[in-house]
């Protein structure tokens, strides 16, 4: 009997092995372990061992029964690890599988992320405005009165074309910079503060390389108490080391903007043909990157915040533009086309 058993179970184990399949695996389960199977025919041939091996021929048996079980089931998980296919399909699970899509930032997205991300490094708060404005806050505020022709500047897309009362400076448009934000915050938030305003601004533009109706800007404010060309240029310098590195030339040149006072464009070395003037820097070696300046006390007055008191500066950046410097894109469409295969680059 001792001898049939370990026959059985090398057997057993030897047809367990060689199973290729989970309907020949069940087939083999059968044979060894079924009701009418070896095993239970052991089990019965019990009555004919001698009573005082029958306890210990018993025990064997019993083992050899969970054994087998065992070895059935991990013969079940080399076989199909985990997936039970009726019918007992062959599936090769070797074979490798079709990788999940991965998403990821769209670049203008990255690139505000990055530029909120440094501001608030430097003690900035990021907040936000609404895309549909006010022609106060758009113009008016920032010292830009109707008839003036800075206004041609920020071309602009209105709304209300019809209904709209001047007295009450109720006709809306889409904003044109993130400049009336600045209004907003300061409308409703006491001196001192710095803000970094990222959002979607609208001009009605024809559509070129470099002209999209709808691009992104990155407006900043800081108001307080003694605050000076000085710390604008810092601020400024500092961003731009760290976003492009600190290879970049910077120069600061006089400008004009109706909401500053004095008013000031930055521009980095052209990194294409490293200040030495090319197609892109219009031969000047040089690429105006944003707007800055000290805010102008008639925009302090029309929120009234005493310019005698306080002091303070702005800036304004296109973010598509620095997306583009930064990167190498010479094509804003490309930023908007969304085909799948340059926005996999980023
Ligand atoms: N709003 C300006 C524009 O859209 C950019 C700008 C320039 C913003 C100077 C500012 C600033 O806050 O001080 O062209």
């Amino acid at each position: 009997m001792e001898e049939r058993l370990n026959k059985t179970e090398k057997e057993a184990i030897r047809e367990i092995d060689a199973a290729q399949a989970r309907d020949e695996l069940e087939r083999v389960r059968i044979k060894y372990l079924g009701r009418k199977g070896i095993l239970a025919r052991l089990f019965k041939e019990l009555v004919t061992v001698s009573e005082e091996k029958r306890p210990v021929i018993g025990q064997s048996i019993n083992r050899l029964k969970t054994v087998l079980a065992q070895d059935i089931t991990q013969r079940e998980d080399e076989l199909l690890p985990g997936i039970d296919i009726p019918g007992g399909l062959d599936v090769d699970i070797t074979m490798p599988g079709v990788a999940p899509g991965i998403g990821r930032l769209h670049p203008v997205a990255k690139t505000l992320n990055d530029i909120c991300a440094l501001f608030s490094h430097m003690g900035f708060a990021v907040v936000e405005g609404p895309e549909i404005e006010t022609e106060f806050n758009n113009f008016e505020a920032l010292n830009i009165p109707l008839e003036h022709p800075s206004r041609d500047t920020f071309d602009t897309f209105y709304i209300d074309t019809k209904n709209f009362d001047t007295e009450t400076e109720k006709r809306r448009l889409l904003r044109s910079h993130t400049s009336p934000v600045q209004i907003r915050y300061m409308q409703e938030t006491a001196p001192p503060f710095s803000i970094v305003v990222p959002g979607k601004v609208f001009r009605p533009d024809a559509t070129d390389a470099s002209h999209s109706f709808m691009f992104h800007q990155v407006e900043g404010l800081v108001v307080g108490k003694d605050i000076n060309f000085a710390h604008l240029k810092w601020t400024l310098l500092e961003f731009i080391q760290e976003y492009f590195g600190p290879s970049f030339k910077v120069r600061i040149r006089p400008h004009f903007f109706p909401f500053t006072e004095p008013s000031a464009e930055l521009d980095i070395s052209c990194m294409l043909c490293n200040g030495a003037g090319c197609r892109v820097c219009s031969q000047s070696g040089w690429l105006e990157i944003l707007g800055a300046g000290m805010v102008d006390p008639n925009v302090f007055q029309a929120v009234k915040i005493d310019p005698d008191e306080y002091s303070g500066f702005a800036f304004g950046m296109g973010v598509e533009r620095i997306a583009m410097l930064k990167h190498g894109i010479d094509d804003i469409r490309l930023l908007y086309e969304n085909d799948i295969r340059f926005l996999r680059q980023f």
